[in-house]
């Protein structure tokens, strides 16, 4: 079964064998089924943030579970218990139709609501930690259902429990989220304020928030849909105080955000710039011409070449800056 449909890098690799499931019990029922039970099994959500670089020869389960409940609800609040399945884009939207702000800053954002928590999904400046209740998810050993606190998820910057200690051990079936319905907004993110500035909208709602990074993500980054990619291939890289002062002696337009007292985080995107490969392609797949963080297939390349290209550019910011950039994106 080809999986080409179901990566956003539009990869063309094979699954040995293919499940879609649409609901808990059809899941747990694979899980414990005697005939799969020493299978080897792989799990696929959006597949928003994999580099496929060969055929997977497991069962490939699909989790699609659809649906949006609302399981409480009070003046100021309203607890959301939502599908893996549902396309992350489509809930947001569902939330700012409604007036339950929260998720607003994560609009166009690709993948699918179980493969959100799993990298903390973040964007200017909120990230989906600040929303969540629990994740619900289902033990692939046992068929075992688990509820997963906010805190028990471990969540950071791009990170989890689920990429972490429990990589590979649990499907994520749903997220219940704690959403406002007196919002407080978060437009402090230059970019934000300067497209909500051009919008006119002095007063913006979470409906404004929502269109201006929509029109701030349509300027930078490629659909999915029209050019494969994962969104920013590499994390941000945080590096010691004392060595950002050396970089900005150098280079006096790096830009920097304090993390902490120890730590500045450096845009991967701007030292991949520097180093010259903004735009460059290389036969069918390349770096993004309008955000250098991306790498793009423009149809028919690789997961290998896309991984080789990728080192490439890990070793020429090495060799240029002194800093090591690690992939946000998974290999497979
Ligand atoms: N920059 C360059 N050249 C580039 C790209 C960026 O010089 O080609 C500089 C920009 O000038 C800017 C800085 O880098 O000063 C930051 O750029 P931007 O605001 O576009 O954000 P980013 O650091 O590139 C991060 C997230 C994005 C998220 C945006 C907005 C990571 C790895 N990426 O990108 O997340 O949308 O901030 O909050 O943290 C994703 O994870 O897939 C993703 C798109």
């Amino acid at each position: 079964v080809s999986l080409r449909d179901l990566n956003t890098f539009g990869l063309d690799a094979d699954a040995r064998f293919f499940i879609n499931v649409r609901s808990v019990e059809e899941l747990t029922a694979i899980l414990r089924d005697p005939e799969w039970k020493n299978f080897p099994k792989f799990i696929l959500g959006g597949g928003s943030n994999i580099l496929l670089t060969k055929d997977i020869d497991a069962l490939v389960i699909h989790p699609d579970i659809k649906g949006i409940t609302i399981v409480e609800e009070t003046e100021e609040t309203v607890v959301l218990e939502v599908g893996a399945g549902e396309v992350w884009h489509d809930f947001v939207m569902h939330c700012v139709d409604k007036g339950y702000g929260g998720v607003e800053n994560l609009s166009l954002i690709p993948g699918t609501v179980g493969a959100a928590p799993m990298q903390n999904i973040g964007a200017y400046g909120v990230e989906i930690r600040s929303v969540i209740v629990s994740v619900e998810a289902v033990d692939i050993e046992t068929g075992e259902i688990r509820v997963f606190s906010n805190a028990e998820c471990e969540f950071g910057y791009r990170e989890s429990v689920f990429k972490k200690a429990l990589k590979n051990k649990y499907v994520i079936t749903g997220a219940t989220f704690r959403l406002s319905k007196q919002p407080v907004l978060n437009a402090a993110y230059g970019d934000v304020q300067k497209t909500l500035q051009e919008m006119g909208a002095d007063n913006p709602t979470i409906r404004d928030i929502s269109a201006a990074i929509m029109q701030i993500r349509r300027s930078k980054l490629p659909d999915p849909a029209e050019i494969g990619n994962a969104g920013s291939f590499f994390k941000n890289p945080e590096i010691p105080v004392a060595q950002f002062a050396s970089l900005h002696e150098m280079h006096p337009e790096v830009p920097g955000y304090p993390v902490d007292a120890e730590t500045v985080k450096v845009p991967a995107g701007w030292l991949i710039e520097q180093a010259g490969w903004k735009g460059y392609r290389e036969g069918a797949i390349g770096v993004h011409a309008r955000q250098a963080l991306v790498l793009v297939n423009y149809g028919g390349g690789t997961g290998a070449e896309i991984k080789a290209l990728s080192e490439k550019i890990q070793a020429s910011v090495a060799e240029k800056f002194g800093i090591r950039l690690n992939a946000e994106v998974n290999f497979i």
